[in-house]
């Protein structure tokens, strides 16, 4: 059956993964893109999709309360995923301001047009972050979706803000909403001021790869692709009110993962220089999808060392690129206003 898709933020890296997927797996479904494009969303990230007669874009900031309504009035979306956000930690630690404007009032600007105009699905896309960190000693530890909120950045604690007012609207307005918690995400299209990205860009150039500390933060990876099925499994199979962790069992530790780009590349661990740690940096993320596998029958089918090199192999062909090339100055100028001193 036909449907329209509102989605926010689907000019960004995991936004626009999303888009894709309905697109092609969905045919008769509409998709509605709206991304005020910030720093973090480069046009040429949409080329392909705007030829697409089944899909739309509009340039609009989600905390844009009446150019919101405008387009719920117009576009009549059955489905709201709001991917919209601002999603660097490091940024958030210079400007927490933004992410609570963007992440949480944005948030509930959308909301209310779901509530006014009517919808089916509200769905937030969170992060495992709001569950704060785990131990690096104790590997049997994982967040459930009962995993207090624990939170330790600025992006995190918005983020976690409106997880609760996504619930808040649930309970109070009775707003059918749907909340999925995931893991460091990668693939193409990343904007290169994250790990991965970053790290493949610097050894491209044979630039230095700066590691935080001693690089032993553990995250659990999970390729792009593989969370877009997440959202859609959710939508189509997950019960309003609820809350599922997507995560991969794909644990590695900061240096691994640089060390695995510098083997791919064939580039020297030589070029790897350790950079004060982040403030507050979070040790070690790992989810438990039990509730995600269980319900929805939702498994990661990519692994770690597919995915890596799927990744690696797309930014080599980005290369000298425009989409990269303008991405890397945009993440050199902000690094060098704001890390200019870093040892
Ligand atoms: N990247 C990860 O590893 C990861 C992991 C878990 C959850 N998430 C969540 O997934 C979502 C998408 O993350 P991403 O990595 O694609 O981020 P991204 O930074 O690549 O993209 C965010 C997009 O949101 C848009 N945007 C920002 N503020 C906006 C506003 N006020 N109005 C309209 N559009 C706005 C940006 O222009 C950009 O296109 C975020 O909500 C993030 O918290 C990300």
């Amino acid at each position: 059956m036909s449907k329209t898709v509102l989605v926010t933020g689907g000019t960004g890296f995991i936004g626009n993964c999303f888009c894709k997927l309905l697109l092609t797996e969905r045919p008769d479904w509409n998709v509605i893109n709206v991304d005020v494009c910030t720093y973090a969303a480069n046009i040429h990230t949409i080329d392909e999709e705007l030829k697409n007669e089944r899909y739309k874009f509009y340039k609009v900031d989600i905390r844009d309360r009446e150019a919101i309504f405008d387009i719920f009035e117009k576009e009549c979306p059955n489905i709201v995923v709001n991917f919209a956000a601002e999603s660097h930690v490091d940024r958030s630690i210079f400007d927490p301001e933004s992410f609570l404007n963007t992440n949480i009032i944005g948030t509930s600007v959308l909301m209310d047009a779901c509530r006014k105009f009517g919808i089916e699905r509200f769905h937030q896309v969170s992060t495992d972050e709001v569950y704060g960190d785990l131990p690096l000693d104790r590997p049997d530890l994982f967040f459930t979706e009962e995993t207090p909120l624990h939170t330790s950045s600025p992006y995190s604690t918005s983020k976690a803000s409106a997880d609760l007012l996504v619930l808040s609207y649930f309970r109070t307005y009775n707003l059918p909403v749907t909340i999925s918690r995931c893991s460091n995400n990668y693939g193409p299209y990343q904007f290169p001021e994250k790990l991965i990205p970053l790290m493949i860009s610097k050894a491209l150039k044979d630039e230095p790869l700066p590691v935080y500390g001693e690089g032993l933060n553990v995250r659990d990876w999970l390729y792009v692709e593989d969370h877009c099925r997440g959202i859609l499994a959710i939508l189509e199979k997950g019960r309003v009110g609820e809350i599922y962790n997507l995560g991969g069992h794909n644990e590695r530790n900061n240096l691994y993962i640089v060390k695995r780009i510098l083997k791919e590349l064939n580039k020297p661990e030589s070029l790897i220089t350790h950079v004060a740690d982040r403030h507050g940096h979070d040790q070690r993320y790992a989810i438990d999808p039990h509730k995600a596998n269980v319900e929805l029958n939702w498994d990661p089918t990519t692994t770690f060392e597919e995915g890596i090199v799927k990744t690696i192999n797309w930014y080599l062909s980005s290369y000298g690129q425009n989409w990269l090339e303008e991405c890397l100055k945009t993440t050199e100028e902000w690094m060098k206003k704001n890390y200019n001193n870093r040892k």
